[in-house]
C-alpha cells in the first residue's frame, strides 16, 4: 500500500474487522502453571509502586485473552492515575499500565481465530489498566496483531501517542504536504510522534518548541524544519518570519500554559489548533474571541474519548500506526528501557519529564 493510501485511511475511510462476527474457537488448553504473577501494585494514592506477587485472574470471559506481557509503555496517564488525578479513579490495590506488547497464552471461548495462543499482540487496556504485570487479561476488542517485523518494544511505544497524533493531525486538522506545523512539547512522547508523522508521512514543515538548545538540536536531527526553545525571545516573530508573515496552518499542542498561548498567536488564516494535552498540568484558557482575527479553529483530541465515542476510528488509527511502522515510515523514539523491578524509576522520569520520548518497562526474566 502506498503512503497516500495509508494516510487517507485515517482521514476518512474506516475498514474494520467486524468484531461481532468473529467465529469462536476452542478454549485454550493452556494449563495454569502459577497461581500468582509479579506485578507493580499501587496501595495508596501518590505512593510508590510495590513489585509483588498478585493472584492471577482464574477464569477468562468468552471475549477475553490472557497476555504474557513482554513490554509495557509508560504514559503520563499512568502517572496521573496513580495520583488520583485522571478520569479513571483507581480502585486500590491497583496495577497501572495500559499499553502492552506480549504473547497470548490463553483465549476465551468466543475469541476470534485471528488471536490464538502464541499470537504476538499489542493491547491497549485503557479502561482496566493492569499492564505492569507479567500477565494481563484484556478483551479482544483491545487487541491488535503485531507484524512480525515490529519488536515488542516498538509496539509498546507506538500505540497511544501515534494513534492520538494520527487522529489529531490527519483526521481532525487534515494536515497537508508543505503545511507548516507548530508543535508544543516537542520532545515529549506526543511531540516526537507529531514530528515523526509531519516529517516522514505528511511531508509537512514542523517547527517544534522545547525546553533546551540540546533538545532542539536533537529535534532538528529528527527532521524538524525549525526548533525553538521556550526561552527564545520573539517566538511569534520567528514563526512569522519563516512563514512569510502568514503563520502556521496547524498547531499541535500537548503542553498548555504560556506556550499554548504563544502558539495560538502564530496560527494562519483558517488555521487549526489541535489541543492534545497539557503536560504542564495547567489547562490552557481559551478565549473565544481569539479565534476571530485569524478565523481559526480549535479542536480537542482525546484518544480515550474516541475509544468510547467512535471505536472504529480509534481502532483504525492504531492499525494505521502499526501499518506505517511496518512500512518503516515512522519509528517511535524510546529513551529508556527499565525492568519491572525499576518501575518507580520510570514513574520518577514521568514526574520529572527529564526523559524525551518513551520510557518502557520490560518484565523481569
Ligand atoms: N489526547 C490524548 O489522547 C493524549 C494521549 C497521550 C497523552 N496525552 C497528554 O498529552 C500530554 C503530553 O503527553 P506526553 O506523552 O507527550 O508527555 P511526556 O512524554 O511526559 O512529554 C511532555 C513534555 O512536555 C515538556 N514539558 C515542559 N514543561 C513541562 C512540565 N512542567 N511538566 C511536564 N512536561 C513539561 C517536556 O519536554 P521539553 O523538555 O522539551 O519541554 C516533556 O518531555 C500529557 O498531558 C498527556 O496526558 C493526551
Amino acid at each position: 500500500m502506498n503512503m497516500a493510501a495509508l494516510v487517507t485511511k485515517v482521514l476518512g475511510r474506516c475498514s474494520l474487522p467486524r468484531l461481532n462476527n468473529f467465529e469462536p474457537t476452542n478454549i485454550s488448553r493452556q494449563l495454569t502453571r502459577f497461581a500468582s504473577v509479579k506485578a507493580a501494585v499501587l496501595h495508596e494514592l501518590c505512593g510508590q509502586l510495590k513489585v509483588e506477587n498478585v493472584e492471577r485472574k482464574k477464569k477468562l470471559e468468552k471475549n477475553e485473552v490472557r497476555v504474557k506481557v513482554h513490554t509495557c509503555g509508560l504514559n503520563v496517564s499512568d502517572y496521573l492515575v496513580t495520583r488520583g488525578e485522571y478520569d479513571v479513579k483507581p480502585k486500590l490495590p491497583f496495577i497501572p499500565g495500559h499499553e502492552v506488547a506480549g504473547k497470548i497464552i490463553e483465549v476465551g471461548s468466543g475469541v476470534s481465530k485471528e488471536f490464538g495462543v502464541g499470537s504476538r499482540v499489542l493491547a491497549l487496556s485503557k479502561k482496566e489498566f493492569g499492564g505492569l504485570s507479567e500477565e494481563v487479561v484484556v478483551a479482544q476488542s483491545d487487541l491488535w496483531t503485531i507484524p512480525t517485523t515490529i519488536s515488542y518494544q516498538t509496539a509498546a511505544a507506538l500505540a497511544d501517542n501515534y494513534s492520538t497524533v494520527l487522529i489529531g493531525l490527519g483526521r481532525r486538522a487534515k494536515i497537508k504536504e508543505n503545511d507548516v506545523l507548530l508543535i508544543g512539547a516537542g520532545s515529549g512522547g506526543l511531540g516526537l510522534a507529531a514530528l515523526d508523522f509531519a516529517a516522514n508521512v505528511y511531508k509537512a514543515k514542523a517547527i517544534v518548541i522545547c525546553s533546551s538548545e540540546e533538545r532542539a538540536a536533537a529535534l532538528r536531527e529528527k527532521g524538524a524544519w525549525s526548533a525553538l526553545t521556550y526561552n527564545d525571545k520573539g517566538i511569534i516573530n520567528k514563526v512569522k518570519e519563516v512563514t512569510d508573515g502568514k503563520g502556521v496552518q496547524v498547531v499541535f499542542d500537548a503542553l498548555g500554559g504560556p506556550v499554548f498561548e504563544t502558539a495560538v498567536k502564530c496560527v494562519a488564516h483558517e488555521g487549526k489548533v489541535v489541543v492534545a494535552g497539557h503536560a504542564i498540568r495547567q489547562a490552557p484558557p481559551i478565549k473565544v474571541a481569539e479565534v476571530l482575527p485569524q478565523s481559526f479553529s480549535i479542536m480537542g483530541v482525546s484518544l480515550r474519548n474516541y475509544l468510547v465515542a467512535d471505536y472504529e476510528t480509534y481502532r483504525q488509527a492504531v492499525q494505521d500506526a502499526l501499518d506505517m511502522c511496518e512500512q518503516e515510515l515512522i519509528n517511535p523514539y524510546v529513551s529508556q528501557v527499565l525492568k519491572l523491578s525499576e518501575v518507580n524509576k520510570g514513574f520518577k522520569k514521568l514526574e520529572d519529564t527529564n526523559c524525551p520520548g518513551k520510557v518502557l518497562i520490560e518484565m523481569d526474566d
